[in-house]
């Protein structure tokens, strides 16, 4: 038990220690030494391979194209997008379509921006909008996702009243939310942590712990907007919805 907890620990101290923008903060030379070879750097990558947060790419896209494949000039837009893990991904596999992260925080949205630019995507920007109060008009949006966004925000489902109304009629979305508050809160904590052990302001405004939904939570929340098809599952410790507009 006390190994598990150490090697929580480590793994914590990892995801801070690869958050830090390298240059932004004076650290003693020993952390400094750990930073140096990964930039732009993030906490949900680092999350990605130490399994604490699911790569849900493959099945995104399963979910949102059957076929394996959208048309060229489909647009997709990601709420919520933090630093692009998503929308790169997406981006950089369909080069035919165009993809849009939205997110509030512009600490996220550099390093998104730093990812798009090394990965030379044309097809991939990144906006700083709300969420719970979209820019962008009605039956906008071919495809659109969110991961983990519904843990961080206050008003649940204004969230998806939003996302009904900026998806195009027949667009669908796909959602992922962690089920269980624990694991959910570890990036969180990490990004809180790292907010307040360095002097320098990286814009994360986010609780340090997460409000996961409840199975019953999540599909009342998804229910309240009229879509044609709407599902919802668990599969882990994730779960999921999945809803296509009238
Ligand atoms: C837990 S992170 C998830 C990031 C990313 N979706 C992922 O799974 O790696 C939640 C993100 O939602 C953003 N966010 C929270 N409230 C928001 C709002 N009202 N409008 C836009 N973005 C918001 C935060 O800035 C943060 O980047």
């Amino acid at each position: 038990m006390i190994k598990r907890w150490v090697s929580l620990e480590d793994q914590i101290i990892k995801i801070v220690l690869r958050t830090l923008p390298t240059d932004s903060i004076a650290l003693s030379s020993k952390t400094a030494l750990s930073l140096s070879p990964r930039a732009p750097l993030d906490c949900f990558t680092s999350a990605a391979e130490i399994e604490l947060f699911r790569d849900d790419t493959e099945r995104m896209v399963r979910a949102v194209w059957p076929n394996g494949k959208p048309k060229p000039g489909e647009t997709l837009i990601e709420l919520g997008c933090g630093p692009g893990f998503y929308s790169c991904a997406f981006a950089e596999r369909f080069r035919e379509i165009n993809v849009l992260g939205i997110d509030r925080s512009p600490s996220q949205l550099k390093w998104a921006r730093e990812k798009a630019e090394a990965l030379e995507l044309a097809n991939c920007c990144f906006q700083n909008d709300n969420v719970l109060d979209l820019s962008h008009a009605d039956n906008r949006f071919d495809v659109l996702i969110a991961s983990r966004l519904f843990t961080v925000l206050p008003d649940r489902a204004r969230a998806v009243a939003e996302m009904h109304r900026v998806l195009r009629p027949g667009g669908c979305c796909f959602i992922a939310e962690p089920r269980y508050a624990f694991w959910a809160s570890i990036p969180l904590f990490a990004m809180w942590l790292l907010a307040r052990i360095t002097h320098f302001n990286i814009g994360y405004r986010e609780p340090s712990k997460a409000r996961v939904l409840s199975a019953r939570e999540m599909n009342r929340l998804f229910a309240t907007q009229p879509w044609r098809k709407m599902k919802t599952w668990q599969d882990g410790r994730y779960q999921y919805a999945l809803c296509e507009k009238r």
